[in-house]
């Protein structure tokens, strides 16, 4: 079991020292986690298998985009697809806004604001308008990327503060790609925080003792926020899942696919 945790842990923080990063804003994530792992599980046509029919501009959210490692590359991924592509990445930490926006090699149609995703004045404001600069009316977005994001918006808000955020990334995306992080996570990073002589997070010790009760991502997407599973696209290299979700209501064009 400890031999677990430690191999678990180390699989969570490979780099050594992380830093504090209480809400998992570390400044070198993708000097450990290269967008191009996870790339390689994304199809490069994947806007064209979701929007085929689409010729208007796509609007994308990238929940807590760092230092926009993952939202360039991701761009550059799939921007292949027909209809022009926008991205907005929002972070809380000011100085990976920065670094994202410094680094921008497109920034006509890659945005990055600093933004706390669980304040819902600001969030809601920010993303009316970015809607906004696309000529766009109020509405849900096309895509929404939820990449390893859920646990901290867990171990900071509790289950209450997770679920009110899903209900909201779900009433404000027609798509999800979320990779949440599994149980294991929560404790490597209880115990990087305490290693550093930092504060646990504040939901973690009530999280311990109660595991099923805990709020479950997929689940609750599916059973409470009106979303449907449509299929995995495997586990990263660190074995987090990479898991896409469509809005019950059926798309124009969309097809079945495998709900395994
Ligand atoms: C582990 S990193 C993942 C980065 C990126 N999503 C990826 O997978 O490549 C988690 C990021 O979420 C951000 N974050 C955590 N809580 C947030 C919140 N409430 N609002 C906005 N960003 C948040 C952190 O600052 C950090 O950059």
């Amino acid at each position: 079991m400890e031999n677990d945790e430690l191999k678990e842990s180390r699989r969570d923080s490979p780099q050594g020292d992380l830093g504090t990063a209480p809400y998992g804003n570390f400044r070198c994530y993708y000097s450990f986690n290269p967008a191009e792992a996870r790339l390689a599980l994304i199809p490069q046509n994947l806007l064209y298998q979701l929007f085929p029919e689409t010729t208007t501009s796509l609007a994308i959210l990238d929940v807590g985009c760092n230092s926009g490692g993952f939202a360039v590359a991701f761009y550059q991924h799939v921007c292949t697809c027909s209809s022009p592509v926008h991205l907005l990445g929002l972070d809380l930490d000011p100085w990976l806004i920065s670094q994202a926006r410094s680094t921008n090699s497109h920034p006509q149609n890659i945005r990055y604001e600093q933004t706390d995703i669980t304040d819902p004045i600001h969030r809601d404001a920010v993303l009316q308008d970015f809607l906004g600069s696309l000529g766009r009316e109020p509405g849900p977005l096309d895509l929404s990327l939820c990449l390893s994001v859920t646990m901290w918006i867990h171990l900071h808000h509790g289950d209450a503060g997770l679920k009110a955020f899903l209900a909201w990334l779900s009433a404000n995306s027609r798509w999800i790609l979320v990779e949440p992080q599994p149980w294991r996570c929560y404790r490597a990073a209880g115990r990087r925080l305490r290693r550093l002589g930092q504060a646990e997070p504040p939901a973690l010790a009530g999280m311990l003792g109660r595991p099923r009760a805990r709020c479950d991502v997929k689940a609750f997407l599916c059973e409470e926020c009106g979303m449907r599973f449509v299929k995995s696209f495997g586990d990263t290299t660190w074995g987090r899942p990479m898991l896409l979700f469509g809005r019950n209501t059926r798309q124009e064009g969309e097809e079945d696919q495998d709900e395994g």
